[in-house]
Parts: structure tokens; sequence; C-alpha cells
């Protein structure tokens, strides 16, 4: 089969720009092999020319000047590959502008700019492929908009930011605190040196935009999204939630009833022992969808690191390359906001089980006291934990579970509950997330 060349252009060097050269390099005669074309790397920018790589360029290709990438029309491709949201979106709108396709792996641009971005792709006639941008290596945003586009998707959980999941992971396998394990998660390059978007929930939040997009078929925005992280998780409570059957992990869970009302939120949440999801350690990534045909379907693997994304990049650009993403791209349709804002349920609403802890003074009735404020606001207790011994001034743990209630509930009940004089500190609220999960008839 005669050969097709394809020349990318890379913008960012960094751990996973670097991974992309790589792979190129390396795996070049194998793609050509599979797909009839030969990629070659014509050009790789960054502002850091002179620091040592793990990966040798060919001379003359790595350069400060992003106009060499711009301005060089035989090159079809440019991956962008500089993250956040300042220059990297000046340069994919000027790649765009200059005629070439865009590859990224940039979530938090396309969360919060695609639709510029996607506007200006169309203007020009070009594409914009994005696989890398969610869960690195899983081939996770094809598998919704090719593998599952006959479904009507209802729901997706998904464990989506691997620097969470170690320290999650972590604190449940030896009992440490949070700073312990994201200390530990740092050392082992699992967490960035700032992992303030990975921790605070951010990072999954802009994931589930993208893939929420792509599954319900509606214009999501990051303020769609209820955000809350994992700073503020004791290790005991993870003791506490594993005694009663739950492991936490931080989920971003999309669900879209039969009305179309869509319930978008990142939260710590305490799933059953024995889901799928809760054997997701580590840096590892999964998410579980639920289409109307297929029932679920889980996709498991790294969703983070410097090949494990290359993979998708690379990926990416053949599939640029073959033409496939551009048809994706110009089929993909998505309702406008003026379809989508008013089905968006507000977090007060959301219907969940909860777990609740109570520093409980050790005196007679303090349980009575607390559980009628509950009750009060139609908040079922399924399980309630107490150990023997107390705590600080004299309290006690006391952990509840609850039936499924509304959220706005909870909240107001916590706030009576914490002025009660049997009560010392603040109660701590986690979700319990019951995942349906599909096994054998
Ligand atoms: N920082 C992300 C994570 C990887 O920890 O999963 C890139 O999305």
């Amino acid at each position: 089969m005669a050969e097709k060349n394809v020349k990318v252009g890379l913008a960012g060097f960094g751990t996973v720009g670097c991974g992309v050269a790589k792979l190129i390099l390396e795996e070049a005669d194998s793609i050509a092999v599979k797909t009839g074309l030969r990629l070659q790397l014509a050009c790789v920018v960054d502002v850091d020319t002179q620091s040592p790589r793990p990966v040798k360029l060919p001379d003359g290709i790595l350069t400060d000047d992003l106009s060499r990438l711009l301005d060089n029309d035989t090159i079809s491709i440019g991956v962008e590959l500089v993250g956040g949201t300042g220059a990297a979106r000046d340069i994919q709108l000027k790649m765009l502008q200059a005629g070439k396709d865009v590859v990224t792996a940039n979530k938090a641009l396309l969360a919060e700019h695609g639709n510029e971005l996607y506007k200006a792709a169309r203007e020009n006639d070009r594409c914009i492929a994005f696989e890398a941008s969610c869960a690195g290596g899983i081939p996770i945003v094809s598998g919704i908009r090719s593998g599952l586009t006959a479904n009507n998707i209802s729901a997706m959980y998904g464990i989506v930011n691997g620097t969470c999941n170690c320290i999650l992971s972590n604190m449940t396998a030896k009992d440490v605190d949070f700073s312990e394990a994201l200390a530990e998660a740092q050392s082992k390059g699992y967490a960035e040196a700032d992992p303030t978007l990975d921790i605070n929930g951010n990072d999954s939040a802009h994931k589930l935009a993208i893939l929420a997009s792509i599954a319900f078929g509606y214009e999501i925005t990051l303020d769609d999204i209820f955000v809350e992280g994992i700073e503020a998780i004791s290790k005991d409570d993870i003791r506490y939630g594993g005694e009663m059957g739950y492991v936490l992990k931080l989920l971003a869970i999309g669900q879209k009833d039969r009305n179309n009302r869509i319930s978008l939120r990142v939260h710590p949440s305490f799933i059953a022992k024995d889901n799928s999801l809760a054997r997701v350690d580590g840096p590892f990534n999964a998410v579980s969808i639920f289409g109307s045909s297929v029932g679920q379907v889980m996709y498991y693997g790294r969703g983070a690191g410097m090949m494990p994304t290359a993979s998708a990049v690379v990926t990416d650009i053949i599939d640029v390359a073959l033409g496939n993403s551009a048809t994706t791209f110009r089929h993909l349709h998505v309702r406008p906001r003026s379809e989508t804002e008013s089905l968006i349920e507000k977090i007060g609403d959301t219907v969940s089980r909860f777990y609740i802890r109570l520093m409980v003074k050790d005196q007679p009735g303090g349980v009575a006291k607390f559980s009628k404020v509950l009750g009060d606001q139609q908040i079922s207790l399924s399980g309630v934990l107490q150990h023997e011994g107390t705590g600080p001034d004299n309290t006690v743990p006391v952990v509840i579970a609850t039936h499924p209630a509304q959220q706005k509930n909870v909240t107001a009940a916590l706030k009576e509950v914490e002025k009660l004089e049997v009560i010392g500190g603040r109660p701590v609220c986690i979700r319990i997330v019951d995942i349906p999960e599909d096994k054998e008839a």
C-alpha cells in the first residue's frame, strides 16, 4: 500500500508532549503498516527549548517560535498540549485559522471555551479531536460517540481523576491522613506538584462537562455541575464507611431521567464494596455508562501519565489523518443552552442516601434528640454505628446511613442538629451513591 505522509506540529513539550513525540518516533513504522499513514513530527514548539527531555528529537525541529508551526503549510495537524485556558486557547484558534486540524488533551479549555473553539473549527472547515481530554488512555470519547451512538444514555458514573483515586485508595488501604496520602501520591509521580484542580474536584468536573455533553446530547457548562472535592475527607470516615460496607471514591456523576432532567455532580461518594467501581484503585480511571439497549458498559484503564495520554493523542492524530474525526466532528450535535438550562437539576433537589457522622455528647438522650430533628425533615435512618469509648469533649462518634432523602432536607436538618447542645463540632455528611450493576439474569 502506498504510504501517505502526515506532518504533525506539536505545541507543548512537557510530559505528554514528550510521550507523543516518543510514540510517533518509535511507532511510525507499525502505524504505517496498520494505516498506510507515515506520521512525521515536523515541528515541536515550547517556550523552554533547553531543559533535558526523555526523548531525542530530530535536529532542528524544536523551537520557541509558534509561527514556524503555523506558517508551515505542509503541517496539516496541530497538537495543543500546552494546557491551561490562556495561551492554549490562542494557540488552538491560530492553528484553526492557519488551516490545521487540532488535536488536544486540554479538558479545562474545552470545558470552558469548547463552544467558541468548535465554532472556529467549523468556520475554518477544520475539526478538533479531544479523546485525550478525558480519562487519559481510555478511549471513552470515541466509546460514547462511536460505540454507543444507538443508545439513549441514562447515566454515567466515573472515577476520572487518578490523583484523587490514588489518595483515597491510600487512605483506605493504609488508614493514613489525607496529607500523608497526598505526599505519597506526589512522591510516586501520580499527583502534580500543585494538585489543587484535582483535589477540589474541578478536573473531574471539566471531564464530566465534556463526557455528559456528548453522552446526553445537551450543551453542558461547568456551572451546571455541583462540585465538592476530597480535601476535607478524614481517614475516620473512610474507616467507618468501610465498616458499613462502603468504599469512598470521588465520582463524576451524570444522570438523565425519563423527562430529560439532568443531574451533574462531582463529589466524594460512598459506593458498595462489591460494585465494580469500588475495585478501581490507585491511578486507574473507570467509567460505567448505562445505555438503553446495551445496559452497563464499563471502561477501565490508565487515566493519566505520559504514554497512556500519548496513546489517546496519537490515536486522534491518526483518526484526523484518516478523515474519521472530520466526519464525527461534523456530526457532533448537542441541543443548545436554551433547551438545556431548564433541565438541569439543582443540587438541593437531588435525592440520595447519606452517610452522616455526628460527635454526640456521651449522655442520656443524645441520639434521640438528633434522630427527632432528622425525622422532622422526613429523613429515615437505614443504619447506625457507634463504638464504645469517648472522644474530644466527652463525645462519641455516631455514624448513620439514611434512606433516600432530598439534599435540601438533609442540609436543613444538619443545620438544626448542629445547634443541639448534645452535638459537638460540625456534622460530616457524605453522599452514598447506589450505582446500579448489571448482573447476569
Ligand atoms: N491530573 C489528572 C489526574 C490527569 O490526576 O487524573 C490529567 O487529567
